[in-house]
C-alpha cells in the first residue's frame, strides 16, 4: 500500500493513470530535461509511469507523484528509492526530483523532497540518503543545498548510463545523515 506525504502546499502520492498527459508532456519538454540524455517520447513515459507506480505498490516509498493541494494541479515527480544501478558508492538510496517548468521558482521541489527525507529518516529508518546531478545542473544542486545535503568532494563519478564524451557524464554526489537532516 503506497504511503501519502502531505506538507504544507503539496500531496505526494500514487501515480493515476490521469497523470500520464502531464507526465508526458513535463518529460518531453526541453527546458526540463535540459540535463538528461534524451526527452521521453510517449512510450517511455508510459513505462516509466507504470514502474514508478509498480514500486510504490511494492514498497510503499519510491517516487510519488506531486500534486499542489490548492489547485489539484500536476507539479511533477519527488521521492525516495534505492539506486537502481551500480556506481561507486552503491548499494545506497537517493532522494530526486524533476518539476514540470510552471512549477518551478517556488520551493515545491525542496518542500517535497525534504517531506520525503523526513519520511525516510523517521518512519523508514534509513541512515543515509544521497543525491546525485550532472555537474552542470547548478539548479538542482541549489535544491541539495537547500536541504542540508554536503558535497561529497571525493565523489565526483561519471554515470555509467551517459556515454563517453558528453558533457552530461560527469556527476557530482551529495549525502545527508539521518542525525543531520
Ligand atoms: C531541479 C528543480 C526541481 C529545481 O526546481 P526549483 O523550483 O528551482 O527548486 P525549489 O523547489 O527548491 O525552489 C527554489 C526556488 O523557488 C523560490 N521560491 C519562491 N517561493 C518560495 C517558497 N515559498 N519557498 C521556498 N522557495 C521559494 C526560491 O527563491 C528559489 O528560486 P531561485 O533558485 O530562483 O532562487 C527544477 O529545476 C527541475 O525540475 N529541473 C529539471 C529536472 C532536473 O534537473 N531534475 C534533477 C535531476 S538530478
Amino acid at each position: 500500500m503506497p504511503f501519502t506525504i502531505e506538507t504544507p502546499r503539496l500531496i505526494l502520492r500514487q501515480w493515476r493513470d490521469a497523470d500520464l498527459d502531464a507526465w508526458a508532456e513535463m518529460s518531453a519538454d526541453p527546458r526540463v530535461m535540459e540535463f538528461f540524455p534524451q526527452l521521453y517520447d510517449r512510450a517511455r513515459s508510459v513505462k516509466t509511469l507504470a514502474r514508478m507506480q509498480a514500486e510504490l505498490e511494492r514498497d510503499g516509498y519510491g517516487m510519488w507523484a506531486a500534486e499542489i493541494k490548492a489547485t489539484g494541479r500536476f507539479a511533477g515527480v519527488i521521492g525516495i528509492e534505492d539506486i537502481p544501478y551500480d556506481m561507486p558508492f552503491t548499494p545506497t538510496r537517493e532522494v530526486g526530483w524533476r518539476l514540470a517548468f510552471d512549477a518551478w521558482g517556488h520551493g515545491y521541489a525542496t518542500e517535497g523532497a525534504q517531506a520525503s527525507l523526513d519520511f525516510a529518516f523517521e518512519k523508514l529508518g534509513w541512515d543515509e540518503v544521497v543525491a546525485i546531478t550532472t555537474a552542470i545542473n547548478v539548479r538542482s544542486q541549489r535544491v541539495m543545498q537547500r536541504l542540508g545535503m554536503v558535497r561529497d568532494m571525493a565523489g565526483d563519478f561519471d554515470h555509467p548510463r551517459i556515454e563517453e564524451g558528453s558533457p552530461l557524464r560527469r556527476h557530482v554526489l551529495y549525502r545527508v545523515r539521518r542525525e543531520r537532516a
